[in-house]
């Protein structure tokens, strides 16, 4: 059975791109075949993993408009098991298109993942920095949904927001979505202010955090790290750019985690 994962949180620059292609990638090399579908406008995560706009004609605006199946855009990568549905700044349009709309159209997503969800092991989504429709078809669409949580100090302040979405569509389109859980990222050791918002989450969230394979307390926290800021612009998922780097070896504990 495959597993449809969403990263998602309203604020931008908080490592939701970052985390899907690393969780991706991470889970690839495993051995999963992986499905990293892109629904950001702002296309990050199909740059991060090496397309430019010239490598691909159709994109996820023309699944969501009903074009094209979603089997029509998906792209091979660098890693065999790894496949990409890209996105393109032309979804920008759609959110209007969207927004408003019956519920029907919060699930155009979900109905397009019918087709080939069978053929992954896991699906991960990742979702532009608002809770408009885009976000919402992606949270319908999934079983789960992770948070990452930027280590600074508004961190925890647009949660509420988040939660509450999470439980609008639980109610209207998906009362079987689960919160995978909160991951926090950026992390720096010399940072109190980082390590405040680790434990204000361990206070809130304790069950809702991942933690490190074969250890008792170890938390996944994702490190700020430069090799991660870094890879997108060689096109590649960090474990292809420096496995041994602290954020790669962090996002492997994250999969690991999320194999368990
Ligand atoms: N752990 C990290 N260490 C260093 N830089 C990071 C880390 N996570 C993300 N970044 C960088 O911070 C910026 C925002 O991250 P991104 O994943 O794009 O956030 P979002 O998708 O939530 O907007 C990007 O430039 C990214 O390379
Ligand atoms: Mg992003």
């Amino acid at each position: 059975m495959s597993e449809v994962i969403t990263i998602a949180n309203q604020k931008g620059g908080v490592g939701k791109t970052t985390t899907a292609v690393n969780l991706a990638a991470s889970l690839a090399v495993a051995e999963k075949k992986v499905l990293l579908i892109d629904i950001d406008p702002q296309a990050n995560a199909t740059t991060g993993i090496g397309f430019s706009r010239k490598d691909y004609e159709f994109n996820i605006y023309h699944v969501l408009t009903g074009s094209k199946k979603l089997s029509d855009i998906v792209l091979k990568t660098q890693i065999p098991t790894l496949f990409l549905a890209p996105s393109n700044i032309g979804l920008v349009g759609i959110e209007r298109e969207f927004d408003d709309r019956s519920k029907d159209f919060k699930l155009v997503l979900k109905n397009k993942l019918e087709e080939i969800r069978h053929e992954y092991d896991y699906i991960i989504i990742d979702s532009p920095p608002a809770l408009g429709s885009l976000t919402i078809n992606a949270l319908s669409a999934s079983d789960s949904v992770i948070i990452p949580v930027q280590c600074e100090f508004y961190a925890l302040e647009g949660l509420a927001m988040m939660l509450n979405t999470i439980k609008l569509v639980k109610s209207e389109t998906n009362p079987k979505l689960n919160i995978r859980g909160f991951l926090p990222t950026m992390f720096s050791s010399q940072n109190n202010l980082a390590k405040d918002t680790v434990s204000n989450l361990k206070q809130h969230f304790k069950q809702k955090l991942f933690m490190c394979k074969d250890t008792v307390d170890e938390l996944v926290v994702i490190p700020r790290n430069v090799k991660l800021a870094e890879s997108p612009s060689f096109g590649k998922p960090v474990i292809l750019y420096d496995i041994k780097s602290p954020g790669s070896v962090a996002y492997q504990h994250l999969a690991y985690a999320i194999m368990e």
